[in-house]
């Protein structure tokens, strides 16, 4: 059985009370679950929020980190730092860190070899432009940006990887892929990670679909079989539609 997850992932909004306020809310409200429920608050709050979800199941992640351990990098945050304050999961290579903060293929494997040597968990976002699926390119720019972030890893290290597949075209948009497109590309990953390392592994990670997923779509992608669970944006920030879309895994 693979591990299912449902991660918010705040980006940047909610200040410190805003933050504490939507915790409360949320871990007062939290259904009974298989899945792992995860948020990603702003750097900011990532310490208060450890402090509130202490007695809940909820986990708090961030939203990026650095790949050096520590040095003149003004503006930045280190894994041991994200360590230190109880955070132990990091989301990276999401596409508005490509797209606006100019995050490479090759920025991002310095990135996860860090988190994987500082013994965090990854959630690691990926997915085409909508410009490549017209071309019908999306399965080729998913297979680099996978490999060349992840096929250098040791078999071990995917214990510590989630995958997240986004699709550009999808996010915050209110355009969803279609359930059979979340699947047929989930399917298509695991048969990549299967020719890169082996089946167990391919079989064995955890496919998180994001993109515009709300509480009226959440049950219909979750069904898919390569569909782990997901990653969630907009709807996130809004505790009946989170609580409603924990409902549909
Ligand atoms: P969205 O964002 O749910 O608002 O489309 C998803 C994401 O960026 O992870």
């Amino acid at each position: 059985m693979r591990t299912k997850i449902v991660a918010g992932n705040w980006k940047m909004n909610n200040n410190r009370q805003q933050t504490e306020e939507l915790l409360t809310t949320l871990s007062a409200r939290l259904p009974e679950t298989n899945a792992e429920v995860m948020v990603a608050p702003a750097f900011v709050n990532l310490e208060a929020a450890t402090k509130k979800l202490s007695d809940s199941s909820i986990e708090v992640v961030a939203q990026n980190m650095h790949f050096a351990d520590s040095g003149a990098y003004t503006g930045e945050v280190s894994a041991a730092m994200l360590q230190s304050i109880g955070v132990h999961t990091v989301i990276l290579g999401h596409s508005e860190r490509r797209a606006s903060f100019g995050e490479s293929d090759e920025l991002l494997a310095k990135k996860v070899a860090t988190a994987i040597k500082n013994k965090m968990r990854i959630i690691f976002c990926f997915g085409e432009e909508l410009q490549d699926r017209r071309a019908a390119k999306h399965f080729e720019v998913v297979k680099r940006q996978l490999s060349a972030a992840l096929f250098s890893l040791a078999p071990e290290a995917w214990g510590q990887i989630v995958l997240a597949y986004e699709p550009v075209w999808a996010i915050g948009t209110g355009e969803t892929a279609s359930p059979a497109q979340a699947q047929e590309m989930h399917a298509f990953i695991r048969k990549t990670i299967s020719g890169a390392f082996n089946e167990s592994i391919a079989n064995s990670v955890t496919i998180l679909y994001g993109g515009s997923v709300k509480p009226d779509n959440a049950g219909e992608i979750f069904s898919q079989p390569d569909v782990d669970g997901g990653l969630i944006g907009g709807a996130s920030l809004v505790a009946d539609d989170f609580i409603a879309i924990i409902n549909a895994i």
